[in-house]
Parts: C-alpha cells; structure tokens; sequence
C-alpha cells in the first residue's frame, strides 16, 4: 500500500505529460499554418473521427475499432455520374506525377485553381521511366499485369483510391476522393493508369 500511494503521483504526473504532450502537438500545428482561413481550418487541419481514432491508437486499432473505420470508410465511396471506373490513363498518368496544390498558410499558399494531383510517386513506383520514386507504399509497377482489368479489379482499385482506409484502417496512403481531393473522374482516370495493359506501368 505504501509503495502504491508512493507511486501514484509519479503515475499522475506521467499521465499529465502524456496529455499535455498530445495536446502541444495540436497547438504546435495549428500555429504553423497562421494564415489558414477558418475553411481550412476545419477542413484541413482539425482531425475528422478517423483521424483522432488512429491517433488515439498511434495507428493500430484495436480489431473492432478496426472494423469500425473499414465500415464507415467504405459508405463515403462515390462513383462517377457515367458509372465508368476505367478512364483514360493518359489523364491518370499526368495526375499520379502532380505533386502541388494545396499548400495552405502564409509563406507559400498555392492559388485555389492550381492543379492538385495525386502525387503517387512520393510513395510508389510505377511507371518504370520514372526514377524517382517513394517506397512508402508498394511498388505498383505491373499492377494490370498482374491483376487484369476485369470488373473486379477496377471496382477494387477505385475504391481503394478513393478511400484508403476502407480496406486497411489508418493506412498513410491520403483518402484521394473523401477528401475531395480528387473528382471521380479523376480517380477512374488513374484507374486506368494502373489497369490499363497500354499504361506505362504496365510496360517494359
Ligand atoms: C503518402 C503516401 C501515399 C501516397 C501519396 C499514395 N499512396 Fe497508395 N498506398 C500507400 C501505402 C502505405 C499503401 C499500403 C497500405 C494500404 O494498402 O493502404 C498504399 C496502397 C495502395 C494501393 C493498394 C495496392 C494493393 O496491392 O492492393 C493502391 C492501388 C494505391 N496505393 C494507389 C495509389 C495511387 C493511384 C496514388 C496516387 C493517386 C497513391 N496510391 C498515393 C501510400 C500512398
């Protein structure tokens, strides 16, 4: 008993610091974009219930938390107006080697109409032509070889473009369409960079 009430304020205190910690960090973000509007504020630097769980969890959640994200992560797909998840590759090749827009703050904010892509290259390989390349993600170099372009490869790879986590719960790969950062149109378009057997990606 003596050791307990001995060590329970050194408890209390570790506790303490492992909030304040938590909440310095959300302080020290918030105050490295000053000129953020309040739109983007709320869009772009407040975690969405995703967000905090994976950060509660340091991004392994228990498996029914889990669960939980793959559910409410797959109800936000939407699909393009046309229904055609397989779009042009030539698009989608552009798209996947963009790596501005968005920047938001004061030093350098990015005008609302500058292009936003989808920067894969910062975390795969894909087309082999392209050297510089990330390894965050895995390589996707032959990706339509390997899987074909049958319905349920492109109705897959749509989804996992469009949201990440509704397969792998807080996974580092951004949620291209819930976040709107991509259209779906956009999205079926690096579909097709991906699948298509004419895509770089899948040629030598
Ligand atoms: C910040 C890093 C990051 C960026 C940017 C990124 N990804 Fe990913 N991606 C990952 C990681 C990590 C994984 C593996 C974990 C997972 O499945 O979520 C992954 C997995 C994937 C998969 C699943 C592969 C499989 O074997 O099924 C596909 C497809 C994919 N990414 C496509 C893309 C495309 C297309 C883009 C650009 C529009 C992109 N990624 C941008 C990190 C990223």
């Amino acid at each position: 008993m003596k050791s307990l009430s001995r060590a329970l304020p050194l408890l209390l205190c570790l506790l303490a610091n492992g909030v304040a910690a938590a909440d310095a960090l959300e302080v020290t973000v918030r105050r490295s974009f000053p000129g953020a509007s309040d739109e983007e504020r709320r869009t772009r630097l407040d975690q969405d219930e995703v967000q905090a769980l994976c950060s509660k969890h340091r991004n392994r959640p228990p498996a029914d938390v889990a669960a939980r994200i793959v559910e409410s992560q797959l109800q936000t797909i939407r699909y393009p107006e046309d229904g055609k998840l397989l779009g042009d590759w030539r698009a989608g090749e552009k798209l996947a080697s963009i790596g501005t827009g968005g920047h938001i703050g004061r030093i350098q904010p990015d005008p609302a109409d500058r292009k936003k892509g989808g920067n894969c290259y910062a975390c795969h390989t894909l087309a082999k032509k392209e050297v510089a390349a990330g390894n965050l993600g895995p390589s996707l170099t032959g990706i339509g070889t390997v899987r074909g372009n049958g319905p349920e490869a492109v109705r897959y790879t749509y989804q996992k473009i469009f949201n990440a986590q509704a397969f792998f719960p807080c996974s580092s790969m951004p949620r291209f369409g819930h976040s709107g950062w991509l259209t779906p149109q956009e999205i079926a378009d690096a579909v097709a960079f991906l699948l298509d057997p004419e895509s770089p990606v899948n040629k030598d």
